[in-house]
This record gives structure tokens, C-alpha cells and sequence, in this order.
């Protein structure tokens, strides 16, 4: 992991900490998933490649195109088998960090909207997210796929569901 990323993870750690006040979650727990979401970001292509088959990480057909996704999945494969983490809600935080899913549990949504207020920061973001955890994941999926959209990049279909689901929990 290179420095930059490292500040990355305990910034996301130390936003997690903040966002999760008032939520009924593990603190370690959640502090392990932050500081390792990323764990697997600067492996090499080629090596990722090799984890991929060692590991038996099955990458669907968006996935095999969109390199940017590999790290999530390979990096909780890498969690279980080098680390022995075998607690499902920390491995899937990981795993589907960066494209979301619908009905993730609190470790997920708390790691999604961290990880992207980490880079992007804002203020109101995280108040909204102390209060309303899924008003927050909605306005943060919506501008994730605002950004893949206008890079005319491939959308997930999990970021479609999850945006969906959101939609239609609203209502
Ligand atoms: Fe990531
Ligand atoms: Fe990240």
C-alpha cells in the first residue's frame, strides 16, 4: 500500500468513526473494515491477475472490463485467506465497496459513503449521514453514477440496483 493510500484508509477510518456515532455497530469492527477496504488498490495488474486465479475470484462480464473494480472483490479474498477474516459483513464491505449493492449491511453503507467523502469531503454530506444513513448513500450513489456517466464509463449493475432500491424505499 503506498503512503498516499494508507492516509487514504485511516482517513476513512477516522470519517467512519464520526458517521457512526449513532449507529449500533462494532467500532473495531468497522475500524478493521476501513483501514483494509483498499488493501489490494496498488497490487500490480499482473499480480492481481495471478490472485484473481489463485483465489478463484469470480469477476462478472463489467468487472472483467472495468479494471478499477478488481480491488474490491480480490481485496476480500486477500482479507480471508492471508488475514483468516471470515466475518461476512466486513469481507462484502470490501468486496462491493466501490459499486454499492442494494441492502448493504451498516459496515457497507458506513465504508461506501466514508470512502467517498474521504476524497470528495463535504459537510453537509456527513450531517445528513449521522441522521439518515440511506438519504446519504442516495445522494452519494447519484453522484457516482453522475461521475461514471459523464466519463462514459461502464455502470454497474449494482449501482443501478442499489440507486433503485433506494428510489423505490422512499416512496
Ligand atoms: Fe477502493
Ligand atoms: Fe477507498
Amino acid at each position: 500500500m503506498t503512503d498516499e493510500r494508507f492516509k487514504h484508509a485511516l482517513e476513512t477510518a477516522r470519517l467512519c468513526d464520526i458517521l457512526s456515532d449513532s449507529y449500533p455497530i462494532n467500532s473495531e469492527k468497522l475500524r478493521l473494515t476501513a483501514l483494509s477496504h483498499d488493501i489490494a488498490k496498488d497490487i500490480p495488474k499482473e499480480e492481481m491477475e495471478r490472485l484473481i486465479d489463485k483465489y478463484g475470484v469470480v469477476l462478472d462480464e463489467i468487472e472483467k472490463k472495468e479494471k478499477g473494480l478488481w480491488h474490491g472483490p480480490v481485496g476480500a479474498l486477500i482479507l480471508r485467506e492471508e488475514f483468516d477474516i471470515d466475518d461476512q459483513e466486513i469481507l462484502d464491505a470490501v468486496k462491493f465497496h466501490s459499486t454499492g449493492k442494494e441492502n448493504m449491511s451498516l459496515y457497507g453503507k458506513l465504508i461506501y459513503i466514508a470512502d467517498f467523502l474521504e476524497t470528495w469531503p463535504d459537510k453537509e454530506f456527513e450531517d445528513i449521514a449521522r441522521v439518515d444513513l440511506d438519504a446519504c448513500l442516495k445522494i452519494i450513489a447519484g453522484k457516482k453514477i453522475s461521475y461514471v456517466l459523464k466519463k462514459g464509463s461502464l455502470l454497474h449493475p449494482r449501482t443501478v440496483s442499489l440507486w433503485n432500491n433506494l428510489c423505490i424505499r422512499k416512496r
